[in-house]
């Protein structure tokens, strides 16, 4: 493989195409939104430059992988020569649904088409195709520069090529891959979300506060972060869709989300992003301090 066309390059998609031409792939970078584009080269070039900072990169590096990455915003060009499709566009089933279906009409016949989903079928997305045996997951996690897991998830048709070829070009990123197959929130998202909703129930029920939550998961169970503020991270309305994806799939009521995670998302608390969830977020401090709600 060498060409590598990733779509959407929006926090994901500018992390699996900084890591890619990283490793000496060429990469297509496609996204509707220009503004998006230059959004990404820039956190790119930023992201290197941290990296040639603290030794890991040569200036060098830095300028080829920059070289290697060429921004685009008509997706039938970007994917003409592409060996793989690495999707990461905004996580929607019918949006994505759409974009699987026009790439495979665009894309020549031996592509594999891979899709970071955090939460929605492979096998759904496959069916949108003509040729699910070559439709996969790739699922970075965020920063992806950073983070060494690969979950690779096999849709239901998934061929065993396809699948071992994902799972030794991950190895070639620097990455570890982790082989699962596609039942609901995969393996990373089915453990992670509970558990975070869990904390949110502890919380709801007066069980003990923001930080004494998120106090003994790090400091007790060696969590870098706390499941909190990891749910603030995220964004809290991530966490229940994803937490509706599992509740839908299983129909298992230890699936339900906690109503205080429904309210918060309702009230448009939804964490980082929104400036305040678990714990309020001041533009410039870097000081982690509780929501005025739960003090
Ligand atoms: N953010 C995370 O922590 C995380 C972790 C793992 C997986 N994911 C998954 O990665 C995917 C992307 O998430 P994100 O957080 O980067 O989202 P994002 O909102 O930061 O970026 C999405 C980008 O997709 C673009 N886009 C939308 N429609 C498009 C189209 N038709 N063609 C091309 N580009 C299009 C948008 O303009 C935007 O730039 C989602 O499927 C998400 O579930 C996210």
């Amino acid at each position: 493989m060498k060409n590598i066309t990733v779509i959407g390059g929006g926090t994901m998609g500018n992390g699996i195409a900084h890591v890619f031409a990283q490793h000496g792939f060429e990469v297509t970078l496609v996204d509707v939104a220009s503004a998006a584009l230059d959004k990404a080269l820039v956190t790119i070039g930023s992201n290197l430059d941290r990296q040639v900072k603290k030794g890991a990169l040569s200036e060098a590096d830095k300028e080829g992988t920059l070289r290697r990455i060429h921004p685009m915003t008509d997706m039938k060009s970007g994917v003409a020569d592409a060996d793989l499709i690495v999707e990461a566009a905004t996580e929607n089933v019918s949006l994505k649904l759409k974009i699987f279906t026009d790439l495979d009409l665009m894309a020549p016949a031996k592509t594999i088409l891979a899709t970071n989903t955090s939460s929605i079928s492979i096998t759904r997305i496959a069916a949108a195709t003509r040729r699910p045996a070559q439709v996969i997951g790739m699922h970075f996690m965020n920063p992806v520069p950073v983070m060494k897991l690969v979950e690779v998830i096999r849709g239901y048709a998934t061929s065993d090529t396809v699948c071992e070829s994902i799972m030794s070009l991950s190895r070639q990123l620097d990455k570890t891959p982790v082989e699962v197959n596609d039942y609901p929130g995969f393996v990373a998202n089915r453990i992670l979300m509970p558990m975070i909703n869990e904390a949110i129930y502890a919380l709801y029920e007066g069980v003990s506060g923001v930080e004494e939550i998120d106090t003994v998961m790090k400091l007790g169970m060696a969590h870098p972060m706390g499941p909190l503020q990891l749910a603030d991270f995220i964004g809290l309305d991530v966490c229940l869709s994803i937490m509706r994806v599992l509740q839908d799939g299983f129909g298992n009521p230890k699936y339900a989300p906690c109503p205080l995670l429904v309210n918060m998302v309702t009230a448009g608390k939804l964490g980082v992003k929104s400036g305040e969830g678990f714990y309020a977020y001041t533009p410039g401090s870097r000081d982690l301090v509780v929501a005025e709600r739960f003090r």
